[in-house]
């Protein structure tokens, strides 16, 4: 297990241009590829423990992937293979909720499991629908818990309503309503990341998307896909922190995708008072370009209850933003934060708490009364995001995290890039 220690950091000007690429465009591009009869070619993959999982999961269904330099060329079997032992989903809900979809239309059998943390996540939100179109899929608790069953066969088309907006079960849901027997429709309460619907409709797949979601079955192998991963902008939002927290710091961010799902953390940042100015440089699947985020004086305290799912990788970092803001900031509607990679809701109030800083949970969200942050050891709970938000909170006063090796799945360089504007130490 390893630890971390990151001391406080003097004004930092930083330009950004190795953060990590997108986590769900890239888990998408391994598993997209083996839609088609012709080989995808992806520049950029994210090379991090979540997405090599599934590019490993890829080559088990058959798939030839070669790398060269930034270039990874996904040739797809002629017919997926059923393989001979479990994928390993590792520490990814995209993954294994996306694999369900796929799998339960693809004849053959498949067990999907992951790590301790995956496995008590619950997997109902997908397999209870998919189960209701005629998917044949078992696991612990009546089909909840991992690891999972699936038989892949036949699937009927659905109009599902989503009683949660989730981007995962969302495609989980499209990635099976492209194999079933006729036209699909999906609603969910707001719109999620829409990087399925970009991507599969720049594949030539039918899907049109209004409130309502149609997706109509494929009629053969859609087209290969030919794309450069933008950077990550949930990776890239921590040093977006860093700038807004750090008086006369300055971080350049450069090509990020700025699809509108994902850029909303920078937008309750500039209502908490930062300087964050987009400039979109091309368009291809998604805008791309770069984002400027400057200190711009003490942050105000900010209210977040919308647009939660736009959110929801980046409220543990926007809640060291609220607790140095000046007043009281309220996080509402999030009861979805208490399943991702930890309990983020306890999670972040625990750690706050540890920092000295006046916080309270509450069933779906969490108050923050802003004042200062204290160094304190603060436990990652297993969990990426909590583990780089309190690296973050470390630059404005001395912070030692406890295992951290969990920022391998999401951002192998993060503690490169802290490296560039503070001191770091790192031991077993
Ligand atoms: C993701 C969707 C979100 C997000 C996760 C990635 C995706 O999860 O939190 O990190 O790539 O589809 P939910 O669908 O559970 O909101």
């Amino acid at each position: 297990m390893t630890t971390l220690a990151v001391k406080k950091a003097e004004a930092f000007d930083l330009l950004c241009d190795s953060i990590a690429s997108d986590k769900s465009i890239s888990h998408r591009c391994a598993m997209f590829s083996l839609l088609s009869d012709k080989p995808s070619r992806i520049r950029n993959y994210l090379r991090a423990e979540d997405t090599l999982n599934t590019l490993a999961i890829v080559k088990q269904l058959g798939a030839k992937v070669e790398e060269e330099g930034d270039t990874i060329t996904i040739t797809p079997p002629k017919e997926a293979s059923e393989p001979e032992d479990v994928l390993d989903c590792g520490n990814s809900g995209t993954a294994m909720r996306l694999f369900c979809g796929f799998l339960s239309s693809l004849p053959g059998h498949y067990v999907l499991t992951g790590d301790r943390y995956l496995r008590r996540r619950p997997m109902k939100r997908v397999t209870g629908p998919l189960t209701q179109i005629g998917a044949k899929i078992d696991g612990r608790e009546e089909g909840n818990l991992a690891p999972l069953c699936i038989r892949g066969d036949r699937l009927r088309s659905f109009n599902y309503e989503s009683p949660i907006a989730s981007a995962q079960v969302k495609s989980a849901m499209i990635l099976a309503a492209l194999r079933a027997d006729d036209v699909s429709t999906y609603r969910e309460p707001e719109l999620s990341r829409d990087h399925t619907e970009r991507m599969l409709r720049g594949m030539g797949a039918n899907i049109e998307s209004w409130d309502t979601i149609t997706i109509e079955p494929m009629r053969g192998p859609l087209e290969p896909l030919d794309i450069t991963v933008p950077a990550d902008p949930s990776s890239a939002f921590f040093f977006a922190v860093a700038a807004a927290i750090v008086p006369g710091s300055r971080v350049v961010i450069t090509d990020v995708t700025l699809n509108p799902t994902r850029i909303e953390a920078y937008k309750v940042l500039k209502r908490m008072g930062a300087r964050v100015e987009f400039t979109e440089k091309e368009n291809r699947y998604e805008p791309i370009g770069d984002i400027t985020i400057t200190y711009n004086g003490r942050l105000k305290s900010v209210e977040v209850s919308e647009h939660i799912s736009w959110l929801i990788d980046e409220l543990p970092a926007i809640s060291i933003a609220m607790a140095v803001a000046e007043g009281e900031s309220v996080v509402r509607n999030a009861e979805e934060l208490r399943v991702k990679e930890s309990d983020r809701i306890t999670c972040v109030v625990e750690g706050l708490k540890r920092c000295g800083v006046v916080c309270s949970e509450r069933e779906d969200g969490y108050l923050i009364e802003g004042g200062e942050i204290h160094g304190a050891t603060i436990d990652s709970c297993g969990d990426h995001r909590i583990a780089m938000s309190f690296a973050i909170a470390g630059l404005l006063a001395d912070m030692t995290i406890e295992d951290v090796d969990c920022i391998e799945t999401s951002f192998p360089n993060f503690l490169d890039i802290l490296s560039q504007i503070t001191e770091v130490k790192t031991w077993k």
